[in-house]
């Protein structure tokens, strides 16, 4: 299998540029000068077209307030080739992105409006309600103050906001609680004129933990690129439902404290990529990196793009670059 081969070789030069030869995650972290150049030297002759991803979790998160425009514009400019949205569903059928069904952890305001379970308030609700300021009372370091007030985006701002510039990595969030979401998403992806790039150039994964919302939107459009999650429940678990994942998938988002090299290597075999979240620690990127990871879900996308370097393809071209591997992959299967 080409694509296993290929993530093998390059694991096999960074293992012997940096001596980090234990195949495990937890290995100590690489320098990332010379897991730079080992990336760099094993893309530019091996694997130019399969580039590694940084995906902004909740855009630049750990910078930011998550999930907001200004979240969005960091993650981008930090160099994230993905920005992430977490799916929420309004009582008026409105679709917004926030990570928690409720609102209590990151919202502030009226009671009434930010206080409880999205799917029980309406969009207007909701949009009374400032999504800045307890990231300033939280990270005192990161604060700034036109953090106060941002508000919570609908699906619809972002992809106005980005269109064709950005790539989107959108999960169904909680979508037994929130009928018709994944159709309601679809329809949004239609109305930016996404789909057909989602399909030819994956400007759009799809994630879920739910397997059925999964299956689902397969069922609607089996050309979309969709990405299974799994919480933290080991590489042997994960790879014991691979081969079922691989029928309405092309990649899984594992946990990262699930992640290791059988578990790279068994997703490889079947032209699956893999995503691990959520990795702040740049030992811990370098680590993913070493086992063969195509890509990862950051708060900080500077950190990692540090490591990947500007050698390989970037952004769109980068999900081009990866879309093209894997059909690559499936073709010689
Ligand atoms: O979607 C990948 C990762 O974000 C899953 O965890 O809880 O942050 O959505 P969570
Ligand atoms: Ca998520």
């Amino acid at each position: 299998m080409a694509r296993l081969t290929l993530r093998g070789a390059a694991a096999l030069v960074l293992c012997v540029a940096t001596a980090a030869c234990n195949r495990d995650a937890g290995v100590a972290p690489t320098s990332p000068t010379q897991l730079h150049a080992a990336i760099a030297n094993s893309q530019r002759t091996e694997v130019p077209d399969a580039p590694i991803l940084a995906i902004g979790h909740r855009g630049a998160s750990g910078y930011a307030p998550e999930h907001t425009i200004a979240s969005y514009d960091l993650a981008l400019e930090l160099g994230a080739d993905y920005i992430e949205q977490d799916l929420q569903l309004t009582s008026d059928g409105v679709l917004v992105v926030l990570h928690d069904p409720t609102l209590d952890r990151t919202a502030r305001g009226a009671a009434e409006n930010c206080k409880g379970f999205v799917i029980e308030k309406t969009l207007a609700q909701i949009k009374t309600c400032d999504v800045g300021s307890w990231f300033n009372g939280a990270f005192p370091q990161y604060a700034r103050a036109e953090y106060v007030g941002l508000k919570i985006p609908t699906l619809d701002e972002v992809l106005e906001r980005y269109q064709h510039r950005a790539n989107y990595y959108i999960e169904t969030k909680n979508p037994e609680d929130a009928p018709g979401m994944e159709e309601k998403l679809l329809q949004a992806l239609d109305r930016f004129a996404l789909r057909g790039s989602a399909v030819r150039r994956d400007q759009v994964l799809i994630q879920s933990f739910s397997d059925a919302s999964l299956r689902k939107i397969h069922g609607l459009d089996p050309a979309l690129p969709l990405v299974q999650l799994f919480s933290n429940i080991g590489s042997a678990n994960i790879r014991a439902t691979l081969d079922q994942v691989r029928t309405y998938a092309v990649g899984i988002g594992p946990s990262s404290g699930s992640v290791d090299a059988a578990l790279v290597d068994a997703a490889h075999v079947r032209c699956i990529d893999v995503h691990p979240y959520t990795v702040n620690d740049p030992g811990q990127m370098a680590a993913l990196l070493a086992v063969g990871v195509d890509g990862m879900f950051t708060n900080f996308p500077d950190r990692l793009s540090a490591l990947l370097g500007s050698d390989q393809a970037r952004g769109k071209q980068g999900a081009k670059g990866v879309a093209g591997a894997r059909a690559a992959c499936r073709a010689n299967e």
